[in-house]
């Protein structure tokens, strides 16, 4: 694992070959995509891709459904980032290097982060193709992005998570959204390592304490985001039934093409989300 002060030189450099590439002022909000999900399906306007592998130091994805390119643009008036290329635990990095986009996000100036997910529904309402308001989170990941040696350049050592996902934020946006009627649940997702899908007994286990949707990323993103004061809202869209609760099995292709299916409804939900988001 690399330690502290590479972590913090790493994104310095990355945000400096960013800021001469790029016109004008940095990003108010960063938005990470969820698999199968992609920035083609928002109303940017004055887009610029930059492919992940032009960025110093931002590690590249290597799953199906997560294209490695952020473009950075205009949506609802406001200046953004669509983070694409996620990466995960399960590739494994270690949760430090995974997260260094969410650093770089806060560096480019971002006061605000949508991070989004595809997850699998647990509680019975949670039906595939609707999204899901994460209220809260379980990391089940057995790891943590703070992991390592510290520096104060990264932020707080034991960082506060008992309001993870701004709770004001959600309280401007539930009304509207509601009122757009693309079924906006909240619930609580629980991380597991994976990659492999759950089985039914887990699933059992996972209701028992508390879990609503189950994925394998962005718990690790939120923690940092919180470490370097950004405020977070975290949204899945349910891909399909988790294991045991569907008619039947799981595959990788089903929550890629769920994505691509909600993709119309999900462009609405996320212009509203940043026009309300909390920017300085
Ligand atoms: N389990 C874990 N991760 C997932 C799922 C699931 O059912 N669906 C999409 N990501």
């Amino acid at each position: 694992m690399i330690d502290a002060a590479s972590l913090s030189r790493r994104v310095h450099e990355a945000r400096e070959a960013l800021e001469a590439r790029l016109p004008g002022e940095g990003p108010q909000v960063g938005l990470i995509l969820g698999s199968g999900l992609s920035a083609g399906s928002l109303p940017l306007e004055d887009a610029v891709e930059v492919p992940v592998e032009e960025i110093p130091h931002l590690p590249a994805p290597t799953v199906v459904g997560h294209r490695g390119v952020w473009t950075f643009g205009r949506l609802a008036g406001r200046r953004v980032v669509v983070a694409g290329g996620r990466v995960h635990r399960y590739e494994g990095l270690s949760l430090r290097e995974g997260t260094l986009g969410v650093r770089l996000i806060r560096a480019l100036g971002a006061d605000a982060l949508i991070v989004t997910n595809a997850a699998g529904g647990i509680r019975p309402d949670l039906t595939p193709g609707t999204l899901m308001r994460i209220r809260d989170y379980l990391n089940l990941l057995g790891d943590s992005p703070l992991v390592g040696d510290h520096d104060e350049s990264l932020g707080a050592r034991f960082v506060d998570l008992t309001e993870a996902y701004d709770a004001a934020w959600w309280e401007r946006v539930r009304g509207p959204l509601g009122a757009m009627a693309v079924g906006l649940g909240e619930g609580v997702y629980a991380a597991c390592l994976g990659p492999q899908y759950e089985t039914p007994a887990e699933i059992d286990h996972l209701e028992r304490i508390g879990a609503d949707a189950v994925g394998m990323s962005t718990v690790p993103e939120v923690i940092v985001a919180r470490q370097v004061g950004l405020a977070v809202f975290g949204m899945s869209l349910i891909s399909n039934a988790a294991a045991g609760r569907g008619d039947g099995t799981l595959s990788h292709d089903e929550v890629v093409e769920a994505g691509r299916a909600a993709m119309a409804h999900w462009g609405e939900v996320v212009t509203h989300l940043v026009r309300e988001a909390p920017v300085g």
